[in-house]
């Protein structure tokens, strides 16, 4: 058997045993950080992980920026955040990431602010994520799972960056599913061609869904990565982060389209799964523990680095991918670190 094989094999046990046994394991903590005078963005915040890591860097200081799609859910979002600590600096922003035309209206939006103090970024957490078996594109024609999950984070990363000083950092909301992800290459990565291959109308099988999931999430590791390396001279530290298998709503959204298969995932994640504040947390370590910046363009899960796919070792591979998205998201590293 091949290393990378006997690779992959050993880490997808150590992910099921990871998954299956979490809510034994202890809880974790983050150490506290003075966040005052921070600016922190969370993408997705009105539920789930957003709304816990939000709510932790608010505890914390940070003036937070919930970037959510829909105003209403995260109007709520903020009164909840406001009643447990009423202090809290917290502003509701309009984004669907599924649409790059938004992503970087909210940037414009970012650069117009005043004063520039308020325009400084020290923490972006893409966390926005989705789960969809509808054959769908985006605005801008990309398969959905993909432009939601990667090209969406990449545009607000990159949009972003001129604005994050040394020590920002970004982080990934990856996710063990990166394990089960097929080697993501510059021209299966948006899926065109099976999206074309199927009929108007016609929903994703959902063992399909489920691919493009995990190759969304291995594909924010790698991004990760690849930034983190490249990013090293500005001092930007980027991580990629699995939560852990957590109850949270995604596992009985209507996405799956199959009812049956969404209902057995939530009953699923109701017996393995941790709570949505312990699944906060690894994404709170990394976006404001000190000794996490010297983990920059690593995938942690349980705050400790993990292999990533042992594709992502082809650094030809790689680097052709970020090629890839940076055409998709009409914008280079390049040009990004030159407006800066
Ligand atoms: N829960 C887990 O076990 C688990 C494990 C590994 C990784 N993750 C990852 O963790 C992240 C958060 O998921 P969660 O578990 O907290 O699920 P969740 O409760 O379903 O939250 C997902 C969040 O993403 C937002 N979102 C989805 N599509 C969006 C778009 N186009 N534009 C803007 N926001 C969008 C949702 O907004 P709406 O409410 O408006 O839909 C919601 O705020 C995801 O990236 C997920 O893949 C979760």
């Amino acid at each position: 058997m091949s290393l990378p094989l006997l690779r992959t094999y050993a880490t997808t046990t150590v992910a099921l045993l990871n998954g299956t046994f979490a809510r034994l394991y202890p809880d974790l903590k983050t150490q506290r950080v003075d966040l005052s005078e921070r600016n922190a963005i969370v993408t997705g915040s009105n539920v789930g992980l957003g709304l816990e890591a939000a709510l932790e860097l608010a505890r914390m200081g940070a003036r937070v920026i919930l970037a959510c799609r829909n105003q209403e859910k995260a109007q709520a979002a903020r009164e909840q955040i406001l009643e447990a600590v009423p202090k809290a600096q917290i502003e509701v922003w309009s984004i669907d990431t599924s649409d790059n035309d938004s992503v970087r209206a909210f940037a414009e939006k970012w650069a117009k602010q005043e004063p520039a103090s308020k325009r400084r970024l020290d923490i972006l957490i893409n966390n926005a994520g989705a789960l969809s078996n509808a054959k769908a594109t985006s605005k801008q024609g990309h398969e959905f799972t993909y432009a939601t999950n990667v090209l969406g984070a990449f545009v607000l990363t990159l949009s972003l960056l001129r604005f994050m000083p040394e020590n920002a950092r970004v982080v990934w909301t990856s996710s063990i599913a990166l394990l089960g992800a097929y080697p993501v290459r510059p021209d299966n990565l948006d899926d065109q061609a099976y999206l074309g291959s199927l009929r108007e109308g016609k929903r994703y099988p959902v063992t399909h869904a489920l691919q493009l999931y995990m190759n969304s999430k291995a594909s924010m590791a790698l991004l990760s990565r690849v930034l983190a390396k490249r990013l090293k001279s500005p001092g930007i530290v980027s991580l990629a982060v699995n939560p852990g298998a957590v109850r949270t709503s995604i596992w009985r959204r209507p996405g799956y389209g199959d009812v049956s298969i969404s209902a057995l995932g939530a009953r699923w994640i109701d017996v393995i799964g941790i709570r949505p504040q312990q699944g906060g947390q690894p994404l709170v370590f990394a976006a404001v523990d000190p000794s996490a910046a010297a983990l920059s363009g690593q995938y942690l899960d349980r705050n400790v680095p993990r292999w990533m796919p042992w594709w992502h070792d082809d650094v030809e591979n790689d680097d052709a991918v970020f090629a890839q998205v940076e055409k998709d998201a009409g914008i280079t590293l390049e040009q990004a670190l030159k407006q800066k």
